[in-house]
């Protein structure tokens, strides 16, 4: 299932609000927690200030990343203190149920195994979140999933560190694709005009050079967030399919 959202930015924020509420719901209903991953970005700066106002059932809410940079988490660079300081300080989750990707440690090979751990014994032997949030680049990267990297063929590891981003900076942990296609729900927000050639070579064309669509192709739901300039159209729409 594909829904398109195409909205200005407070709309969009409501729709995120209006979803992740749903899926809490369900995921506390069948499994009696929510799992959810963040990203870095304008997404996070902008849209999911408004998930503080959600109805969430935040003592049963598991927070993992989709990726994050390799500082210190009182970095400006780190994704986790972004999301802390826009959505996580403001609501009350349990402390250990914040599952930051450890970007302060020195061995990363060994900081992506720990996580992976982590997101076993949080979430079982098979980990499965209930919803991803996304930014997408320019060039159709999500999390640190880069067109062209070698990143993109992992099918065993649900974790990876990469030296290489070409996005700065270069080092960073980032989920892998089978830990993404396993979501219940893939949100990927895209704002402004410089995504406008990505979105539509992954909603248009079905691009496969994108790693957005390396991800949207195989979830089992995807929800794109898109305002106008990104969208490429000067009027809101919603379409599903
Ligand atoms: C990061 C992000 C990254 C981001 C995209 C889109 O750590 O850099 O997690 O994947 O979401 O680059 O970012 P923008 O929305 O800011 O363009």
């Amino acid at each position: 299932m594909r829904e398109v959202v195409v909205a200005e930015l407070g709309d969009l924020a409501e729709v995120l609000v209006a979803r992740c509420e749903e899926v809490a719901l369900a995921a506390l209903a069948t499994r009696g927690r929510v799992a959810l991953a963040l990203t870095g970005g304008n997404t996070m700066r902008v849209l999911a200030p408004a998930l503080v106002q959600a109805r969430l059932p935040w003592e049963h809410l598991e927070v993992f990343w989709g990726d994050e940079r390799a500082v210190p988490p009182t970095d400006p660079e780190s994704n986790y203190r972004l999301a802390d300081d826009v959505l996580l300080s403001r609501v009350p989750l349990v402390p250990s149920h914040v599952h930051r990707m450890p970007g302060d440690q020195p061995d990363l090979e060994a900081a992506a195994a720990a996580y992976e751990d982590e997101l076993r014994s949080a979430l079982g032997p098979v980990p499965r979140l209930d919803l991803v949030l996304l930014g997408m680049g320019p060039d159709g990267h999500v999390c640190s999933l880069f067109p062209g990297h070698a990143a993109l063929f992992e099918r065993t590891r649900l974790v990876l560190a990469i030296t290489d981003s070409p996005k700065p900076p270069p080092v960073r942990f980032t989920l892998t694709l089978p830990m993404l296609w396993s979501a219940g729900l893939v949100v990927v927000a895209a704002l402004g005009s410089e995504k406008a050639e990505a979105v539509r070579r992954v909603l248009d064309a079905d691009d496969e050079g994108l790693p957005v669509t390396r991800v949207t192709r195989h979830a089992a739901s995807v929800l794109f967030l898109l305002d106008p300039e990104a969208a490429g159209t000067p009027h809101p729409e919603h379409s599903s399919g």
